[in-house]
């Protein structure tokens, strides 16, 4: 059988995933990933069947013993750290059945299409405001004058945050969310217990404040859903944080990957401008092409067969979200950006239970972007000859992008 070399935190795989994902899609079996003791599926049809499957879980708890649970922590250097345990571990996103589906249920009517839409001039207006603080600039820093600024406010508005803390949300999310990734250093775990600490806190005093003067604004909506009793204390703490983080690097890291594709086909450019009504199919492809969350896992609570091999109850599966909306069987000419892509059905949002809760938020918030990006310059350029991508298999976004601009 054809062997593939799976070096995720390697250089290589940073510049170009997706030469791995089509040769772990080429393979006869899911591939094994000793790391992590899990098998990776890459091909959309597997993907699907397992995201899609409610069997497949999210988190082992009440499933293995006490003894098992805190060997596997220790294994993957998740325990001593109380505030991440409590908070970070056990979340919506790592709950299932009925309590994910109670917690679930609580937030999800702030995240409809319609819902949303209320927040369109918000964002617009913060767009704008950036936007005219480089009005003199023929040169940016994208990544850094500009994207990562968005998600803090816009979510961070949502949730009702104060505007001050935009950057504090963006530097606690990311010290709590690289510990997500592969590469699990004990340095890296000290600097997302100190971040979920300041974050929780950060949170209690917030509750503190709108349960004293209540806003037109989530967490003072989750207060009253906390007094009729639909959440325990961690839960709320834990549900305002994951909403902060979720749609916090992913949101820069599709701003950053779909400008810089966007950069090397100068024709879409050219097509968006010419016909802004295409913008959002745009978009939608931006998310197939690069998305910026490529990997999550399932575990099997019972036993499953995937192209006639079978799995027993007790394995972990990775789904590589990104290997799946470039698998030739689902979409044609899978390596072509092609922004009229249309059906589109791409698993940036992941599918089944654990839909992205955010994707109208951030869908709208690119619309948003670009929308104004096209109207404010004549003209985009990429700067560097060479963009470089962050290392890891959870996380797809350029490390800086610098882009010349012309009014
Ligand atoms: C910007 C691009 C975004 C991408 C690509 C993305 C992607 C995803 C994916 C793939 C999942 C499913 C995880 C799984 O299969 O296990 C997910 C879940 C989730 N996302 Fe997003 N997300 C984005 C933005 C956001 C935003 C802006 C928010 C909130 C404001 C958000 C909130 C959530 C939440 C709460 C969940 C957990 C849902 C559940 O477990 O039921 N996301 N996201």
């Amino acid at each position: 059988m054809a062997q593939v070399k799976f070096e995720p935190l390697s250089k290589d795989f940073s510049e170009n995933p997706y030469e791995t994902y089509a040769a772990l899609r080429a393979l006869d079996a899911p591939f094994y990933f000793t790391d992590q003791d899990m098998y990776l599926l890459s091909r959309y049809e597997d993907v699907s069947k397992i995201a899609t499957n409610q069997n497949m879980v999210r988190s082992l708890e009440g499933l293995e013993s006490e003894e098992d649970a805190k060997e596997r922590q220790r294994r993957a250097n998740w325990h001593d750290m109380p505030y991440h345990e409590r908070v970070v571990q056990f979340s919506l996103l790592d709950s299932d059945g009925e309590v994910h589906r109670r917690l679930r249920k609580q937030v999800f009517g702030s995240f409809t299409s319609r819902s949303i839409a209320a927040l369109e001039p918000v964002v617009q207006a913060f767009v704008d405001q950036l936007i005219a603080g480089f009005r003199d600039k023929d040169q940016i820093e994208f990544i850094e004058d500009f994207a990562a600024h968005v998600p803090g406010y816009v979510i961070g508005h949502l949730l009702g945050a104060p505007e001050e803390y935009s950057n504090q949300l963006r530097l606690w999310s990311e010290q709590v969310v690289q510990f997500f990734d592969v590469d699990r250093s004990d340095e890296k775990k000290q600097i997302a217990e100190t971040a979920t600490r300041e974050f929780f806190e950060f949170l209690v005093d917030l509750k503190n404040e709108r349960s004293r003067n209540p806003k037109d604004d989530l967490i003072s909506k989750m207060i009253l859903d906390e007094r009729e009793g639909h959440y325990t204390e961690d839960e709320f703490i834990s549900t305002c944080m994951l909403i902060l983080m979720a749609g916090h690097g992913s949101t820069i890291d599709v701003l950053g990957s779909g400008m810089h594709t966007l950069l090397k086909h100068p024709n879409a450019i050219a097509q968006m401008r010419e016909a802004p009504e295409i913008i959002p199919t745009a978009i939608q492809e931006m998310f197939r092409f690069e998305p910026p969350l490529p990997f999550f896992h399932r575990h099997a609570l019972e036993d499953v067969t995937i192209r006639d091999h079978t799995f027993p109850k007790g394995t972990t599966f990775g789904l590589l979200y990104g290997a799946a909306n470039r698998d030739p069987a689902q979409f044609e000419n899978p390596d072509q950006f092609q922004i009229d892509r249309t059906p589109n059905r791409h698993l940036a949002f992941g599918q089944g239970a654990h839909l992205c809760l955010g994707n109208h938020i951030a869908r709208q918030n690119m619309k948003v972007i670009f929308e104004t990006l096209l109207r404010e310059f004549k003209d985009f350029t990429l700067i560097d000859d060479h963009v470089s991508y962050k290392r890891g298999l959870s996380v797809r976004g350029v490390e800086a992008l610098n882009i010349g601009l012309a009014r």
